[in-house]
């Protein structure tokens, strides 16, 4: 692959590598003293976000920096996108600067698809819309595997807005591939139709779909992506699906609590659940999310530095 749009397209032993790559960088990130490999020096890694975030840019930044790469970012608050550029002139403008990797968000789902058919370097999606969040998906698989060991028979519950989040749509097809029971945990109008497509299987019942598992992955509830048809109050949310002490206690006493960040402290998740030092994973995920992106931007422009070891 030249680009990482989604992980569809991804076999199982390539997460699996993606994964070990990533191990590496764990590792040297915890090495403190030096944290600089400078295998990408002299490349040019461009940040395009077209929507705001504060993990991912962050973290592919300093992965980017840490490799020895340019790394430059492109607000579309600040950029000329407000004066009315259209997105692939956007994509044709960045391709002109010569970049040798291209890491784009975008809030429609496809958007990043349509600016990786115009550039000639790959182009990872740091998540567009509804679609995917590809990355966000194997640092937290990468979170699970360091914590759980592995992933066979593993029941990891994915709970809330299933409907609005790429996250849970990447981690449904990530996590099914790796051999883990997905189940997708929403109410009936957060829930889309295209969740046992994906490997999970479906629960309107949050009590039920906590039943015995082995993780618990919360969502955000996503005001900006609902159009006025169902915008539940934060205190009826968190009373019908927030994860509340009394919740997680349905899940295995030694459940692991997940959140991708930024979270709804008070809806969704409990601020006790959120910062409990053994059971919440959430700065976990974020470490990880450095060292898969590093993994992610050493293979990914492994082909152009006529480096073996991705297809
Ligand atoms: N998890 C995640 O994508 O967070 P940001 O929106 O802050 O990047």
């Amino acid at each position: 692959h030249r680009d990482l749009l989604s992980i569809s397209v991804l076999k199982p032993w390539e997460i699996r590598f993606l994964l070990d790559e990533a191990e590496h960088w764990v590792a040297v990130n915890r090495a403190a003293s030096r944290k600089h490999d400078d295998r990408l020096a002299g490349l040019t890694q461009i940040n395009a976000f077209f929507e705001n975030s504060t993990r991912t840019l962050l973290s592919f930044e300093i992965a980017g920096k840490r490799l020895g790469a340019d790394v430059v970012n492109m607000h579309a608050a600040t950029s000329s996108v407000k004066k009315g550029e259209t997105l692939i002139d956007t994509a044709v403008t960045l391709n002109a600067m010569r970049a040798d990797v291209i890491v784009i968000r975008h809030g429609s789902s496809g958007a990043v698809r349509l600016i990786a058919d115009k550039v000639d370097c790959p182009v990872l999606n740091a998540g567009d819309g509804w679609h995917e969040h590809p990355t966000q998906a194997l640092l937290d698989a990468l979170t699970i595997r360091r914590r759980k060991g592995g992933f066979e028979g593993l029941v990891v519950a994915i709970c809330g807005d299933v409907l609005h989040s790429r996250v849970a749509r990447s981690n449904m097809l990530c996590l099914a591939a790796l051999g883990a029971q997905v189940r997708a945990v929403a109410p009936p109008t957060l829930m889309p139709e295209c969740v046992e497509a994906m490997g999970a299987t479906p629960f309107t019942d949050f009590n039920a779909g906590l039943d015995g598992a082995d993780v618990v992955m919360m969502l955000r509830l996503q005001n900006e992506r609902m159009d006025g048809a169902f915008i539940p109050s934060p205190r009826e949310y968190h009373m019908l699906y927030g994860l509340t002490p009394e919740r997680l206690a349905r899940a295995k006493p030694d459940a692991l609590v997940m959140h991708p960040g930024p979270m709804n402290r008070g809806v969704e998740i409990t601020s006790g659940i959120a910062d409990h030092p053994e059971r919440s994973a959430i700065t976990e995920q974020v470490e990880m999310g450095v060292a898969v992106r590093m993994a992610c931007l050493d293979v990914l422009t492994r082909s152009a530095r006529k480096v073996e070891g991705w297809a």
